[in-house]
């Protein structure tokens, strides 16, 4: 698939390595495409990546994923032209600036507003893990969860085969509106990393009973 990640930073990075692995045409929407940074990131991934400006990266790509601080997330969509008929997959956690908490609650989500920014089908993925659990999911002995959500039934699958190509279990959680609970389980996870000294080689993972 052809996928426009927004953002070249930990996300951004470590979902660009497991996917150009797995045959995706990855194009990092970038504000500096020729800087130094960028340009080494796209050096290590190979022929599969590139890097363009925003609006660029976007125009070819059927899958855009939202890979910037939340702070930056609109002006960063605004600046991507119509996205209209792709897909967007947002990974970013609405964080009040100390980690102490989420910025959005009260009967909506990061998820939901950026749905109403960018006038494409959104779907919440990618946000509950650390980055470098990411890049590594492989290496768990139990395969890690990945809990995705969304409102648009034609691109549900492909969400979950991206999930699964990063080597997670794919789960679906619904609605976007289940973004008001996958933005939470994201801070348990950052709280539970960086304060309660769980650190950060560590993901959800679902087990079941058995009979
Ligand atoms: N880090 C994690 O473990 C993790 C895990 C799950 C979810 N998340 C969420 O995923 C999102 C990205 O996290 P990250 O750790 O990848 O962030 P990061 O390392 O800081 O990278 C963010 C990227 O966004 C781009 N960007 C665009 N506008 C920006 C601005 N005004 N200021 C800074 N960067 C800007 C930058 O790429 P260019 O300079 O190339 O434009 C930058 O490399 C966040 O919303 C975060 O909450 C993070």
């Amino acid at each position: 698939m052809k996928i426009a990640i927004l953002g070249t930073g930990n996300v951004g990075g470590a979902l660009a390595s497991v996917w150009t692995r797995k045959g995706h045409e990855i194009v990092f929407g970038t504000r500096e495409p020729a800087s130094v940074k960028v340009q080494d990131l796209v050096a290590t991934l190979g022929k599969r990546a590139k890097a363009a400006t925003l609006a660029r990266a976007c125009a070819d790509a059927e899958i855009v994923v939202l890979a910037t601080p939340w702070p930056a997330a609109r002006e960063t969509l605004e600046s991507c032209g119509k996205l209209a008929g792709k897909l967007v997959i947002d990974c970013t956690n609405p964080l009040a600036p100390d980690l102490s908490g989420l910025s959005v609650s009260g009967g909506t989500s990061g998820g939901e507003q950026v749905a109403q920014w960018c006038g494409a089908p959104v779907f919440k993925a990618f946000n509950t893990t650390g980055a470098e659990n990411m890049a590594r999911a492989t290496e768990f002995d139990v395969k890690p969860v990945m809990f995705y959500c969304g409102n648009d039934e034609a691109w549900r699958e492909t969400v979950a085969t991206l999930v699964e190509d990063a080597g997670f279990e794919a789960v679906d959680a619904g609605h976007l509106s289940s973004s008001r609970w996958l933005e939470p389980l994201a801070m348990l996870w950052i709280h539970s990393a960086y304060k309660a000294g769980l650190g950060t080689d560590w993901a959800f993972a679902r087990v079941k009973r058995g009979k």
